[in-house]
């Protein structure tokens, strides 16, 4: 089935077409050796993709890898500082919470960074055993680039560090394991994979430790690193069924951006949003460069998005809107996948097209 339509949405997105042939085969068993090698070689380009650490494969979506290092590398009562800049930063909140942390949230105007000083500021108080914060912000298209800086004073600080990237990883310079504990990321995004996938990649250190401890007392069984870590580390395989034929289609992803080259692969998603920042009739969400994401662009629209994103929709171009308050107000544009470039091309001057006929 192909819908004909060009989809900018920041995820699910468009795949290489060698993905789609690679999705069309029969499971193998997830017991087998021919299994174990398609893992291994997975965990292995993740692990090169982040430059370090040890990759967790996870069936389920980015929520599912944000959940699971929640729950398994924070325990109940601990006391968490969210650096949040919108809706992903408040779920992340939300979900240390459900897990019994203790969570003092930070956050920003919409559209705007929360000044480092501000974080390293709270996390001198002391007392805090993690930090969490989301990388990309994909409601605001805000990319968080003080995160290895951040990392840095709450390590000094004693305190773990938790990054959801799951729609910055592959595409943006996402500071490495060892920087950060963990960085939790899913297929569907900047990696160009099926949707379905979970990954965190952790230090080694943290492997280790989820190996050998296992993880805090509550964690279901599914959000249980510690499992997961075990199944990888001593079989080369994952604690139950994983997707084996999505995990198919995931590795020829990850080949393509390998054989592309990771560094080039980031470089074409700052350069297509570039593209977009200048182009477009719109005025980006985020006014600070610095904090302008490379995998997705957010403008504000004068007219609602519903009729640009309609009228975009019958031109061949899915776009996403706003999220929370700003859905009405705002429109997404992805850099991320195997999009056609031309489509992007035509996007800043569609849209000038749709607002002229809307305003007229
Ligand atoms: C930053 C961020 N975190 C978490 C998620 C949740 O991922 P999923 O929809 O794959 O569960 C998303 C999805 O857009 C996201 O952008």
């Amino acid at each position: 089935m192909d819908s004909g339509e060009v989809l900018l949405t920041p995820g699910p997105v468009m795949l290489h077409e060698r993905v789609v042939r690679a999705l069309a085969a029969q499971p193998v068993s997830h017991r087998s050796e021919t299994f174990r090698r398609l893992l291994d070689e997975t965990r292995g380009l993740l692990e090169k993709m982040a430059g370090g650490g040890r990759a967790l494969v996870l069936t389920g979506s980015g929520t599912l890898a944000v959940e699971s290092m929640a729950w398994s590398l924070v325990g109940p009562g601990d006391n968490v500082l969210v650096v949040s800049h919108g809706e992903f930063g408040e779920r992340l909140a939300d979900t240390l919470r459900r897990r019994g942390a203790v969570v003092n949230v930070v956050e920003s105007e919409p559209g705007s960074a929360v000044p480092l000083d501000t974080v390293i500021g709270e996390l001198e108080k002391g007392g805090y055993d993690a930090v969490a914060v989301v990388y990309t912000e994909t409601s605001m298209g805000l990319s968080y680039r003080e995160t290895a800086k951040l990392a840095e004073a709450a390590k000094a600080a004693g305190a773990r560090v938790l990054v959801d990237a799951v729609s910055a990883f592959g595409g943006e310079p996402v500071p490495p394991p060892g920087v950060v504990d963990a960085v939790a990321t899913a297929s569907q995004k900047a990696l160009a994979g099926p949707p379905g996938l979970g990954f965190v990649i952790v230090d080694e250190e943290v492997f280790e430790k989820l190996r050998s401890r296992g993880v805090p007392p509550g964690t279901p069984n599914y959000l249980d690193l510690g499992k997961v870590a075990r199944f990888h580390a001593e079989r080369r395989e994952t604690p139950y069924t994983p997707a084996v034929t999505l995990i198919y289609g995931m590795l020829e992803a990850l080949r393509v951006i390998d054989e592309y080259g990771i560094g080039a692969w980031r470089e074409r998603h700052r350069r297509r949003a570039e593209a977009l920042y200048t182009q477009m009739p719109l005025e980006p969400l985020v006014m600070s460069c610095e904090h302008r994401a490379w995998t997705l662009a957010a403008f504000r629209t004068p007219v609602p998005s519903s009729i640009l994103a309609v009228k975009l929709a019958a031109r061949g171009i899915r776009v996403a809107r706003g999220m929370g308050s700003l859905k009405d107000r705002v429109i997404r544009v992805s850099t991320m996948g195997w999009s056609p470039e031309e489509a992007l091309n035509n996007l800043p001057r569609l849209v000038r097209e749709i607002l002229e006929e809307v305003e007229r």
